[in-house]
């Protein structure tokens, strides 16, 4: 059991695309002084790679060599993100937001091939402890035995909304109904693809923070850490339907 003196070595995070995880995981890791270490930009990675040599996202031979051909390193940084990605020592940090990646990186992230790559990569991370990582399948497949697991969820109308007040303050012309769709397809694809598909970890705490604010799930997961308990009961909601 842990305590806040001797926190749990590895966190998990997992939850379907803007349900929280990255400023949660974020505040967490700062809380601990653990290093934060969101998967999903291993992904991005790789699409924008893809996306630059012509690659198709359908095209798993070529895409499976380039992920387990590329070097890439997540380092910290101190500037919002908050970490850069390094391509072969090239920074390509900027480029994993652009509509080409997000269009495509569903897709990508599906092939076996380029989850085997990612995911060893992964772990050699997970493995050295004071981490807290984020992503679909960290609790279930990448560090099923992380001491602490979270699945954080909201209702696809509110992560819409949020993506859609982040996508306003950056001035970038979009409708809400198009981020509501966008999110909806984002989550059919995630958690029907076949290999490592988003589901909860049933030892995984069930966050919905549809109607919580960040300040309230901090407090609750470190609650959670306190009081030592990894129990899936303790977690506020039910699971997922
Ligand atoms: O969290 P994100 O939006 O940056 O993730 C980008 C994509 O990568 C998303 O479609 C799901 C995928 N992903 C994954 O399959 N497994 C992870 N551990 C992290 C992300």
């Amino acid at each position: 059991m842990w305590s806040p003196n001797h926190p749990p070595r590895a966190i998990a995070i997992d939850g379907p695309a803007a349900s929280g995880k990255s400023s949660v995981g974020q505040r967490l890791a700062r809380h601990l002084g653990y290093l934060y270490f969101d998967t999903g930009v291993m992904y991005r990675a790789v699409a924008f790679l893809a996306h630059e040599q012509h690659i198709p996202p359908d095209d798993a031979e070529r895409l499976g060599a380039l992920a387990r051909t590329v070097r890439l390193d997540v380092l910290p940084a101190p500037e919002p993100p908050h970490y850069a990605v390094r391509a072969d020592g090239r920074d390509i940090t900027w480029a994993l937001r652009l509509p080409e990646v997000e269009a495509t990186v569903s897709a990508v992230s599906a092939h076996p091939s380029v989850r085997a790559a990612l995911t060893e990569q992964q772990r050699r991370v997970g493995r050295q402890g004071r981490v807290v990582m984020v992503g679909r399948d960290i609790g279930t497949v990448v560090m099923p035995e992380a001491e602490f697991k979270v699945y954080l969820d909201a209702s696809p109308e509110e992560r819409a909304r949020r993506r859609y007040a982040e996508l306003q303050a950056r001035g970038e012309p979009v409708s809400y109904e198009a981020v509501l769709a966008a999110v909806r397809e984002r989550d059919h694809l995630d958690s029907t693809r076949e290999t490592a598909p988003l589901t909860r970890a049933p030892d995984a705490i069930y966050v919905d923070t549809t109607h919580l604010s960040l300040d309230e799930v901090i407090a609750h997961l470190l609650n959670c850490i306190e009081r030592g308990s990894p129990s899936p009961s303790s977690g506020k909601g039910g699971p997922p339907s």
